[in-house]
């Protein structure tokens, strides 16, 4: 595993179970991550601290998984200048529209990047940081291309039983 490059935020214990497909994605890179439970809400004051030593600390990008009134996307991305990247949770009774709309509905001048509503979008998230860290480093940007070409197979190999 390689240093710690991409922080994993999430707004409950809860939302680990979504989170961890991010997780995964990186073990599977060999990119290392640190996870941290924090509430935009229910933390404020831990959330902002812990953001803003983000970029001190030489993290490349974070990502931040929160579900209800998601606020911790934006609430890091006003409080660090490394890329944000938010994942909407599917927590809630509105099945996570609440929180794909507080994650992509950021005021001009707080660019989160918000991904789609759950596991999808986690997953998206960690290959989005992939795809930051690829840009400065061949082996990751190899690995990348070696993912894309099974996902490619994978689909035209499909072979329909019925
Ligand atoms: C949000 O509230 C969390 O991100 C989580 O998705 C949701 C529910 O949290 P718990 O009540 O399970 O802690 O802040």
């Amino acid at each position: 595993m390689s240093k710690i490059q991409v922080a994993i935020m999430m707004g409950s214990q809860s939302d680990l179970p979504i989170m961890e497909e991010a997780a995964n994605i990186l073990k599977d890179f060999g990119i290392g991550y640190e996870i941290k439970v924090l509430s935009a809400h229910r933390t404020p004051k831990e959330t902002t601290e812990y953001a803003e030593q983000l970029h001190a600390k030489g993290f490349q990008a974070v990502i931040c998984g929160a579900g209800v009134s998601a606020a911790l996307a934006g609430v890091v991305c006003a409080h660090t200048d490394i890329p944000v990247i938010g994942v909407p949770i599917d927590s809630s009774p509105l099945n996570g529209m609440d929180a794909l709309l507080s994650t992509v509905q950021m005021p001009p001048g707080v660019p989160v990047a918000a991904m789609a509503v759950g596991k999808p979008g986690a997953k998206n998230a960690a290959l989005f940081a992939l795809r930051m860290i690829a840009l400065h480093d061949k082996g990751i940007a190899k690995k990348l291309a070696q993912f894309k070409s099974e996902q490619r197979r994978k689909i035209l190999d499909t072979k329909l039983t019925k």
